[in-house]
């Protein structure tokens, strides 16, 4: 199995673990650490709204809280409760998160609607000139 494949499926476990009672639409992670663990992340929100996480940052705070800074890719899928998985690319305060720890120019995002139906972007087609370290 490829490694695409494989993050697809944790990404679409993760995501039955979603808490989204609010909009109804549930978003599962999976991010590859350069040590080869996967961690897995799912939306989790709250009834003021503003405390809400993304999928993809809980998958990235997992990661960094246990130790693990470098990445090699994540896939991400969402889609309403009980219905059709969608293309569900990134939130711009995620891709910001995905820039502090991972190269734009390496760093892999599948996007997809099912194990065998995705794309692969690096991240430096999906935040051009980011604000990163390098610019302070
Ligand atoms: N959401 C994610 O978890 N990741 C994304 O890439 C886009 C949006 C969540 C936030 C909120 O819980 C729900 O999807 C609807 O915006």
């Amino acid at each position: 199995m490829t490694i695409e494949k494989k993050l697809m499926i944790e990404a679409m476990n993760a995501r039955k673990m979603a808490y989204a009672p609010y909009s109804g639409f549930q978003v599962g992670a999976a991010l590859l650490g350069k040590s080869g663990k996967i961690y897995r992340g799912c939306n989790i929100e709250n009834a003021a709204y503003d405390p809400s996480n993304c999928a993809e940052r809980t998958a990235f705070f997992k990661a960094v809280s246990e130790g693990e800074r470098q990445f090699q890719s994540i896939a991400i899928v969402g889609g309403p409760k009980d219905g059709n998985l969608k293309l569900c690319p990134p939130c711009g305060v995620c891709r910001q998160v995905m820039a502090e720890f991972c190269d734009p120019e390496q760093f892999r995002v599948i996007l997809g609607a099912g194990e065998k139906d995705y794309q692969i972007y690096l991240l430096k087609e999906l935040l051009p000139l980011g604000f990163g370290k390098e610019t302070m």
